[in-house]
């Protein structure tokens, strides 16, 4: 790993002090244990107390309102996106090792690039984003839904949701739009879940350096997937971007297309498991709103708005300061890491009525965050939220009778991502 330019994944500087005036909260962080089982009551009192604070044990400036994460998003001058992929906590020296070889030289692309840079490697990416080539998907995602949901069936009631249905299926999904080998699916399902340790939880110096190496097998993995690609060609985005960077070299580098790769097959993945499971969470225990669902499909795309915004699979996010500015009032210098905790602003009462309800037919349910905003926002939204409607439209179709087993779901320590871990479903 390459501490400066545009390496992908960058070391954690200096932690700068709290900005002065600025309260410092000593004991909060998101990798609380009470806070990832139960962020939402903890966030509305964090605003509450504070609404700009210093996190001692993050070291980032925390930032729980909806206009101030607004503001941030949308002034990507003074508030970088380039520490979004970056280890929370530096990293060890026997892992600084591992990454230090030659060929680990994955490049800033999209949610890690600033402009103009990221703006021109956007335009060749989202093309692969049309909503024709989306909507191609559906026939592999309804039929493998079907297949999924036959094994489960087959096996009998009760099951783990996770590893039958919602693990497998947006990982699939995702890979095939790539282009991966269907035989290599396990392989990158398990290097996704270690980039989710890697860049967002706090593994122990022996984790790092074992998640380290995996970093680089996986980036390996994607620069000879490239390769082969490049001789290759199928209908995939890998072998547009491909096609793209030969017809214009200066406009998008080999190496940039082969960093998108590798930055794409986790996008894509597992916060759609979290999405389906959580819609699920979210359904299931509002019995009378997924009974609406199972008669009326066309609440589905509302409803998920609605998850989005009351139990999301993504509750924050990191920006850095470019230059000395202000946040919530107070002075903070350049370089100083800012936590968009999502959380917060999600269940804040002047925007939404009642916000601790969750409501499928609630009207403005898509005025979340969850997806960021400004020119980052998420490529893969409606990718992401076209995929959870075909799946619940296949369990809430084939499986009506769904039901929560009495279970303490567990959720995995890392600092945005949120779904359980495990999710066992009973049904008549
Ligand atoms: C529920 C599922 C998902 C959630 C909650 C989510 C959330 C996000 C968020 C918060 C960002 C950062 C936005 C910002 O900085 O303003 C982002 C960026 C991005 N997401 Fe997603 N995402 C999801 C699914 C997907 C999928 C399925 C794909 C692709 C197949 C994808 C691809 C991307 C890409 C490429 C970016 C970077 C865009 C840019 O910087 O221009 N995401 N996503």
């Amino acid at each position: 790993m390459h501490p400066m330019g545009n390496s992908y994944h960058q070391e954690r500087g200096d932690v700068p002090p709290p900005p002065t005036g600025c309260p410092v909260h000593r004991d909060w962080s998101p990798l609380n244990a009470d806070y990832l089982e139960e962020p939402y009551a903890i966030a509305e009192q964090l605003q509450a107390d504070h609404p700009t604070f210093y996190s001692e044990k993050l070291g980032y400036v925390v930032v729980t309102e909806m206009d101030e994460l607004d503001r941030i998003f949308t002034d990507h001058e003074t508030f970088a996106s380039t520490n979004v992929q970056d280890p929370v906590y530096a990293l060890c020296p026997a892992a600084q090792e591992v990454l230090a070889a030659p060929d680990f030289n994955p490049v800033g692309v999209m949610s890690n690039r600033p402009e103009p840079d990221h703006g021109r490697i956007r335009v060749h990416t989202r093309q692969g984003f049309s909503n024709k080539r989306i909507k191609t998907l559906e026939p592999y995602i309804r039929r493998r839904s079907d297949e999924l949901i036959d094994a489960m069936v087959g096996v009998g009631s009760p099951t783990e949701f996770v590893d039958a249905f919602a693990f497998p299926l947006p990982g699939e999904t995702v890979f095939r739009f790539i282009g991966f080998p269907q035989g290599d699916d396990e392989l990158l399902k398990s290097w996704c879940s270690d980039r989710k340790a890697f860049s967002w939880g706090q593994p122990t110096d022996e984790q790092q350096a074992e998640l380290a190496e995996h970093m680089l097998a996986y980036w390996r993995y994607c620069r000879d997937f490239t390769a082969d690609k490049r001789k290759h060609r199928g209908d995939d985005l890998a072998s547009e971007l491909i096609t793209a960077h030969e017809n214009n070299p200066g406009d998008m580098t080999y190496q940039e297309v082969e960093s998108i790769i590798y930055g794409l097959s986790f996008a894509g993945h597992e916060a759609v498991t979290a999405l389906i499971c959580n819609s699920l969470l979210c359904l299931l225990n509002h019995r009378d709103q997924w009974d609406e669902v199972c008669a009326d499909l066309s609440l589905i795309p509302n409803a998920i708005e609605e998850v989005l915004r009351f139990n999301s699979s993504q509750i924050a996010w990191r920006r850095v300061t470019t230059k000395d500015t202000t946040v919530g009032g107070f002075d903070v210098p350049a370089g100083t890491g800012i936590f968009m905790n999502f959380a917060s602003a999600h269940r804040q009462n002047d925007i939404w009525d009642n916000p601790n309800v969750f409501d499928i037919h609630r009207p403005n349910a898509n005025r979340h965050i969850s997806f960021g905003k400004g020119v980052h926002f998420c490529l893969g939204a409606k990718f992401a939220k076209f995929e959870t409607q075909l799946m619940l439209e296949a369990v809430s179709q084939r499986l009506p009778s769904l039901q929560l087993v009495d279970q303490e779901l567990e959720y995995f320590p890392n600092i945005t991502f949120r779904g359980p871990s495990k999710l066992h479903l009973a049904w008549a």
